[in-house]
């Protein structure tokens, strides 16, 4: 990061911080004293600024609240246990908003604004980064389109925003997942592959009939066949066989290519698993499981981390996994991964970006 910030700040007056308990932050309702906004006008993006968090205002024409061109990053940063400060792989995140802002038919953001203003950002808010087991500073970057005007076409101007929240763990226990039968998140060239805020709507009714079933979250399977297994609600997925671990390929573009997930088969390669990207079925993992070899599943993501996953429904088939005895492979990769960005061990893959 340059020595002078050329970002212009101006400081809150009044910093919320003693207020906050930092060991008890629920995910994403706490947010850091300021925030970063850069606009997007006249074909340019505009100098970005850091202001105090505050309310934003529109006018009801705002066409992102209308046509859904709005898309958005997750991302964590970390006092490691030298005490500095450092963001997990935040040009993955990076590299991802920009494509999720082309199949959305928005600007891309420059890494001037989006990592050193992210960077710059932090620096501001370090001492909000909670110290706690499984805790970190979420980093929220967003942008859509501001144009006030409800025709139907790209908006010619934008506004891309970071937020910060300190955060614990998204899920406090291991989750009871149900394999969507009915509803879809994605098909082949539609936006599966885009963080954009509509895929996050139209999932939230099938997950909120999952819930009154008694479940926490939904497994999406393929459009056609409802069988083809893609991602969870809030994270990718793994299945760790006797001799394999299988995970949803990309290929189809129906699922997100999560950094976490990523970072995953690397790491799982590392302990010396067997990890196959492919497409995985429904049927297969409940014939592996009859057969005995079905010992564990788990979720990946940047707010849920690495989730174990008690139990998996699907019409009367219920896989339910004994998490005292079988939840190993999960334990070890959360350790690892935890190891890295925390400096413990060192980031032979460059996945650490220091402040
Ligand atoms: C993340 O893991 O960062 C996500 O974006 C998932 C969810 C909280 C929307």
């Amino acid at each position: 990061m340059s020595e002078v910030s050329t970002i212009k700040i101006t400081k809150t007056t009044k910093s919320r911080l003693s207020e906050t308990d930092l060991k008890n932050v629920p995910f994403g309702k706490i947010f850091t004293d300021h925030m970063l906004v850069a606009d997007f006008v006249n074909g340019a993006w505009q100098e970005p600024e850091i202001l105090p968090y505050q309310p934003l205002s529109f006018d009801p024409s705002l066409s992102a609240i209308h046509y859904g061109q709005s898309i958005f990053e997750g991302i964590k940063a970390y006092h490691n246990v030298r005490n500095e400060t450092v963001i997990f792989r935040p040009y993955d995140n990076f590299a991802r908003f920009n494509q999720s802002a082309v199949r959305m038919q928005m600007p891309e953001v420059p890494e001037e604004i989006f990592i050193e203003g992210m960077k710059e950002l932090i620096n501001l808010d370090k001492a909000w980064i909670p110290g706690y087991d499984n805790h970190a500073l979420y980093i929220r970057p967003f942008m859509f389109s501001t144009d006030t005007f409800i025709g139907v076409r790209p908006s010619s101007t934008y506004k891309f925003m970071i937020i910060l929240a300190p955060t614990g763990p998204y899920y406090s226990k291991p989750v009871r997942i149900a394999v969507e039968e009915k509803y879809t998140r994605a098909a082949p060239g539609g936006v599966g592959q885009a963080k954009n805020a509509g895929n996050y709507g139209a999932s939230l009714k099938p997950t909120s009939d999952a819930q009154a079933q008694g479940y926490d979250q939904i497994l999406w399977t393929d459009a056609f066949e409802h069988k083809w297994l893609q991602e969870v609600g809030t994270m990718n997925v793994f299945f760790v066989l006797k001799d394999k671990v299988l995970t949803p390929s990309l290929e189809e573009g129906t699922i997100l290519d999560g950094v976490t997930r990523r970072s995953a088969v690397v790491v799982l390669r590392e302990m010396g698993l067997n990890v196959e990207e492919r497409k995985v079925s429904i049927d297969e993992l409940i014939d592996e499981y009859k057969k005995g070899n079905f010992l564990e599943a788990f979720g990946t993501g940047t707010a849920a981390t690495i989730s174990p996953i008690k139990e998996l429904a699907y019409k009367d088939e219920h896989l339910v996994f004994d998490l005292e005895k079988s939840s190993q492979t999960s334990i070890e990769l959360g350790k690892r991964l935890s190891d890295i960005r925390l400096g413990i061990v060192e980031d032979v893959h460059g996945w650490i970006e220091k402040i």
